[in-house]
């Protein structure tokens, strides 16, 4: 009998020496938390299609961000539900708006803390979708204009970075030109690059209030069919201006995460969304999967397929597991 030369599990015998051939790790660095702030007075409401995520009014925002960073986790991407919405979204660059005075109070009371704001419209309009509509669709250069107060009013509250979440034509050499101008060209922009009409969005749409009243966003965001699409509009980000870009979705996504890795050289970051959160929540409750290791499972998914960092609801989770070395 002929035994083989070559033997792979040599190498998966113990933890120590499968440790040391890992390819792929979690670690906090990695990590950004998304968190949603929102009108009202001691207000801490759980997300009900999201066990485990809350929404903060501005009382409570600052203790539940302190919890986040002492954990070890060094940015969060901040979501704003305001008390009125308009048909422009005019709370997005009011220096009175939910999302101005959260960075002025984390500046102040979280310091250390990385600020990410998502810059768009739909939270804040009162039709839902994420710019100024003309008849049934977002009137995209009219969006861009607004879209560019709201970013100059992020950074001059205290924004680390921007991300523009909206999926318009030319958003990101508008905003690179409105930071630059108004003095902000320290400021990056983490595009919404590759962002696909998913249904997956779901339960984000509950906790932020952000459900379109009529229609739905294909005119805006990609058909899910699509990868080349994909990575034009992500090449597009790179020629005007972008620091960081983002797919969104992740896990029925990694195939473009993987191509956009490998076609250029910024940083890539996935979005570990609602939906996706949702699920491995809903499974693990029922007892039908370890909710734990595929969790796990599939945020090293993330990063094998390329993210360099991943916005995740799963973040605190994470952060517990690393620290208590489970992971
Ligand atoms: C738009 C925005 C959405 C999400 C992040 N930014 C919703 C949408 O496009 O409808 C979804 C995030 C998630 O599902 O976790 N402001």
């Amino acid at each position: 009998m002929e035994f083989p030369k070559l033997r792979p599990r040599r190498l998966r015998l113990k933890e120590n020496i499968r440790r040391l051939v890992r390819e792929t790790t979690l670690t906090l660095d990695d990590i950004i938390y998304p968190i949603f702030v929102r009108y009202g007075h001691n207000v801490v409401e759980e997300v009900p299609s999201m066990p485990g995520v809350f929404r903060y009014s501005l009382d409570k925002l600052a203790d539940a961000v302190k919890e986040v960073a002492d954990l070890g986790i060094k940015a969060v991407i901040l979501f704003g539900i305001p008390e009125k919405k308009d048909e422009v979204g005019s709370d997005t660059w009011s220096d009175d708006g939910i999302i101005q005075r959260a960075l002025r109070l984390l500046k102040k009371e979280v310091p250390e803390m990385y600020l990410i704001t998502d810059v768009c419209f739909c939270e804040y309009t009162t039709h839902g979708h994420c710019g100024v509509l003309c008849g049934d669709t977002v009137c995209n250069d009219e969006t861009l204009e607004n879209l560019k107060k709201q970013v100059v009013s992020h950074a001059k509250n205290g924004a680390d970075m921007v991300a523009p979440s909206g999926m318009m034509d030319g958003m990101v050499k508008a905003i690179r030109e409105a930071l630059d101008e108004a003095g902000f060209s320290h400021i990056p922009i983490m595009s919404y690059s590759a962002k696909f009409a998913s249904a997956f969005y779901g339960p984000f749409r509950e906790a932020a209030e952000s459900a379109p009243s009529f229609g739905d966003r294909r005119s805006y965001q990609m058909d899910p069919a699509n990868a080349r699409e994909a990575l034009k509009e992500v090449l597009l980000d790179v020629q005007e201006g972008a620091d960081i870009v983002m797919v969104k979705p992740a896990l029925a996504y990694l195939d473009i995460i993987s191509k956009v890795k490998e076609m250029i050289l910024l940083p890539v970051c996935a979005y570990n969304v609602s939906g996706e959160y949702s699920m491995i929540k809903a499974a693990g409750r029922l007892g039908w999967i370890d909710e734990k290791k595929v969790m796990v499972e599939t945020l090293l998914s993330m990063k094998r397929a390329g993210a360099d960092m991943i916005i995740t609801y799963f973040a605190k989770d994470v952060a517990k597991m690393i620290i208590k070395g489970e992971i």
